[in-house]
């Protein structure tokens, strides 16, 4: 069985061997053959476009007249300007160029400089389109060839038909998803970078023991009370926590009180290029009456998120000088260390048409955090 520190030192060199790439940033790849949180649904709204890169791609989202979401590739295949800039009718998009027109399957419907007599098979001009699927108030996009037998899209957890409110903050950080990622799963630099007098402090460590399970595309934090010292232990007893992560970047944490949901969260990272990261946090919750509470949640989520956003700013100033890193010791940089794992056996996995063999194993990780 592979040890921790066998992990660790396979992520290190996995580390230094990017580091040796020219692209800046710790991978020069992104995951492909999966889900990316492209918008809140409340940001694509009704006979609306809106344009965006994801992955390094040009891409155009939108939804229909009839409140359907799409993507397509944001290139006019006539001569590149970018569709998004053209016009939408709530069934098709004429390009600001040339007028040429198209559907929501990016397939070309007209050409208005053909006259009458001058037949063209207009339909074989297609910009690419995307699977494109809305949840739970959120818009996802599929990365990757496969167009059917789809792995189910990353969904904040613990809900199932319970009625929520919802809102969404976006950031963007400037730095690889991979290092974005290594920050989502890490808990050293919690005490440290998330201090608020709501929340914490760093003054007061204490040891973390906790279970974790492989799961999906990633690993799961078994259910378990918060910490003692944490905002929620006026009910500890009554309170259970359950986090998890899957990739390509996707931190779930669901709370219960007293056996019933009342916050549900997804995180999800989107590679922009190979040097910027979007993230969004959802925050969903069930307390009947609450919508009031929407623009406390939206600041609160704001002003954690952005600590992490800052330090990215920091380690993006140290980031461009290409430096020799070290990864966090021992059990706190063992998410680090599975996370590099999970997505080399994704893209292994994928490379050679076999199913995902789940790295992780079934370990109790300490630290003090
Ligand atoms: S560039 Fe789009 S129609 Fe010509
Ligand atoms: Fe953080």
């Amino acid at each position: 069985m592979t040890t921790i520190s066998q992990l660790v030192a396979e992520a290190s060199a996995e580390i230094e061997a990017v580091n040796a790439s020219k692209t800046g940033g710790m991978g020069t790849w992104f995951l492909r053959e999966m889900w990316y949180f492209a918008a809140a649904s409340a940001d694509v709204k009704h006979g609306k476009i809106l344009n965006k890169q994801m992955l390094g791609e040009p891409i155009l989202i939108g939804r229909d007249a009839n409140g359907k979401v799409f993507a397509m590739k944001d290139i006019c295949p006539h001569q590149a300007v970018p569709l998004s800039s053209g016009h939408f009718d709530g069934k098709e998009i004429s390009c600001c160029f040339h007028g040429w027109t198209f559907n929501t399957s990016g397939v070309c419907t007209g050409i208005p400089s053909l006259v009458d007599d001058q037949e063209f098979p207009v339909c074989k001009i297609k910009t690419k389109s995307y699977v494109c699927r809305e949840v739970r108030d959120t818009i996802w996009i599929y990365f990757g060839d496969k167009t059917e037998d789809l792995p189910d899209v990353p969904e904040a957890p613990g809900l199932g038909e319970m009625y929520c409110y919802q809102t969404t903050v976006r950031l963007l950080l400037p730095i690889h998803i991979d290092y974005a990622a290594l920050a989502l799963i890490d808990p050293a630099h919690v005490p440290y970078i998330h201090k608020s007098w709501w929340w914490r402090s760093a003054r007061n460590l204490k040891v973390k023991n906790k279970r974790y399970v492989p799961e999906g595309s990633g690993w799961t934090m078994v259910k378990h009370h918060p910490s003692p010292h944490s905002i929620f232990q006026f009910a500890n007893d009554k309170i259970e926590t359950e986090i998890s992560f899957r990739l390509p970047g996707c931190r779930r944490e669901y709370l219960t009180f007293g056996g019933r949901t009342i916050i549900s969260g997804i995180s999800t990272l989107t590679p922009i290029d190979e040097t910027t990261t979007e993230l969004n946090h959802t925050t969903y919750w069930t307390v009947p009456g609450t919508s009031f509470i929407t623009p406390f949640v939206h600041y609160f989520v704001n002003e954690f998120l952005g600590q992490d956003r800052d330090v990215a700013l920091l380690q993006e100033k140290g980031l461009k000088h290409k430096p020799k890193l070290i990864p966090t010791i021992k059990d706190a940089g063992t998410p680090g260390a599975w996370y590099l794992l999970c997505k080399k056996e994704w893209a292994d996995a994928h490379r050679d048409g076999r199913a995902f063999e789940n790295p992780i194993p079934d370990t109790i990780l300490r630290w003090r955090s």
